[in-house]
Parts: C-alpha cells; sequence; structure tokens
C-alpha cells in the first residue's frame, strides 16, 4: 500500500532557516529515512541529512521527528499518525551545518576529557579476571552506539548553551560511571579519584536524574537507573566515607 504524505521539513544553515513543506510517497514498511531518500531523489537534491547503516547501528542519522528525538533509520512510517504533517527538525542542542546535519563536536570534545580504562600494574594482558556480574554491567554500556540523542534531549544543555563547559552530558557520565565500577581500573593507584572527577569536571550534580536521557535511547540503556544514580551514590558515599575525609584533610594539611 502506498500513500502520499505530507512532510516539513527543517531547511537552513547556522544563519537560520524553516520548516519546508513537500509531499511525498510513502510504501509500506518504510522507515523516515527512506522519506528523506526520496525526498532527496525528486525533490531536494541539496537535503543534507548524516547517515551510513540503516540499520540503527551506527549512530548517524539522528534527528528529531514531530519534536522527538529519534534515529531517522529506526522510525517506521507506520508509528506516526497519517493524516497529519510529520515534521522533521535537526536535533536541537548541537548547532546546525545544515538542514538535518548538526555539529555534534561537543561529543568529542567531552569524550577526550574522559581518562582511558587504566591497566591494572600487576597483571598482564590475558590474565584479567573478573566476575560475571561486573562483565554484563559494562557490557549494557558498552552497547551504546553514540547517537548522541540522550545528550540532545538532556535538559541541562538543551535550552542553556550556558552549562555545556561543565555538564559532560549522560553519555559521557555513563562513561565515568563505567570506569569507575571497573573492578580492575587502576585509575586511583595513579591519584586519578574518578568519583571527585564525575562531581568536579563532569557536572554530575547537574543531572537531576530526570530519566529523559534513558527514554530515547535507541539501545535501551538504563542511563539513569545503572549508570548515573550509582554513580552518584557512589560519589556520596566517598564525600561521607570518614576515612576518605580524614586522608583528604591530612592531605591538605600536608601540602
Ligand atoms: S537523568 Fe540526568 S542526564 Fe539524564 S536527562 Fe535527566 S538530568 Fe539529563
Ligand atoms: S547512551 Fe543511548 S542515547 Fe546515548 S549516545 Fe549511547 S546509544 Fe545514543
Ligand atoms: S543510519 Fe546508522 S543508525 Fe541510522
Amino acid at each position: 500500500m502506498s500513500y502520499q504524505a505530507n512532510f516539513r521539513v527543517w531547511r537552513g544553515d547556522s544563519s537560520g532557516g524553516s520548516l519546508e513543506p513537500y509531499q511525498v510517497e510513502v510504501n509500506e514498511g518504510e522507515v523516515v529515512l527512506d522519506i528523506v531518500h526520496r525526498l532527496q531523489a525528486t525533490q531536494a537534491p541539496d537535503l543534507a541529512v548524516r547517515w551510513n547503516c540503516k540499520a540503527g547501528k551506527c549512530g548517524s542519522c539522528s534527528a528529531e521527528v514531530n519534536g522527538r528525538p529519534r534515529l531517522l533509520c529506526m522510525t517506521r512510517m507506520s508509528t506516526l499518525p497519517a493524516d497529519e504533517p510529520v515534521t522533521i527538525t535537526p536535533m536541537r542542542t548541537f548547532p546546525v551545518l545544515r538542514d538535518l546535519v548538526t555539529d555534534v563536536s561537543f561529543n568529542y570534545t567531552k569524550a577526550r576529557e574522559v581518562p582511558s580504562f587504566v591497566p591494572p600494574p600487576d597483571l598482564k594482558p590475558g590474565q584479567y579476571r573478573m566476575q560475571q556480574e561486573d562483565v554484563n554491567r559494562s557490557q549494557e554500556f558498552r552497547k551504546c552506539i553514540e547517537c548522541f540523542l540522550c545528550q540532545n534531549t538532556c535538559h541541562v544543555v538543551r535550552d542553556h548553551e550556558e552549562n555545556k563547559p561543565a555538564f559532560s552530558g549522560p553519555r559521557f557520565l555513563m562513561r565515568v560511571a563505567e570506569l569507575d565500577m571497573h573492578p580492575l581500573d587502576a585509575a586511583a593507584e595513579g591519584g586519578l579519584d574518578r568519583k571527585r572527577s564525575a562531581q568536579e569536571e563532569h557536572g554530575l550534580g547537574m543531572c537531576n536524574i530526570t530519566k529523559c536521557c534513558t527514554e530515547v535511547c535507541p539501545e535501551h540503556i538504563k542511563i539513569t537507573d545503572n549508570a548515573l544514580i550509582p554513580l552518584k551514590e557512589r560519589a556520596v558515599d566517598r564525600k561521607y566515607d570518614p576515612l576518605v575525609w580524614l586522608g583528604s584533610k591530612i592531605l591538605r594539611r600536608a601540602n
């Protein structure tokens, strides 16, 4: 079954733009990215859109459909009301380059600010042993396809450009959480306190656990429940741990 549907697609660049109306054929089983491709092929050859896999795995085609952050390649037309125009806009949190393509370099900057896994000095690769429970925990976070829909949705930065320098966003707080929970990470032995850095360098305290990031994650990662809340609990434990408190006093006096 085919039908003609009405679309409103944001066209423009960093200097401004507007929603442009189009009528495009829709066929059974199609996703929004199919429509964008048909639009490029038939009416708007210069329409800019970023995509790669068309299988929900590369994380490139993030945008907003009827105001909701989504992957264009995983949003079936059959899930949208057929009698109303479908609005396709770029992610709101990041600067527009052109049409549906945004500049997501904010996320790469934040990624570089999270120090990577520190291998345990007394073990060689191949000697690492972990409980299955710890492996499972990391594996959930490792399903991330870096679509940045959670980053785009989080209200801390969505309407507050001024918060961007201090807040790394759910995707990268989740990365800090993953490393902090990793039983073999030796960062602390080298003097890197990941809990302290989550609070002081990545803005953990600005997250008020609204779970909006979790709701839009196409990989269904429980970002808030399994990463952010446990990280907050661990950071608070650290703050109120009498030994940590005593240690920091002694260190401060010694400096
Ligand atoms: S739970 Fe935290 S990180 Fe996720 S959207 Fe809410 S404030 Fe942002
Ligand atoms: S955590 Fe989910 S929403 Fe966020 S970047 Fe990864 S896959 Fe996308
Ligand atoms: S094109 Fe790869 S996730 Fe959509």
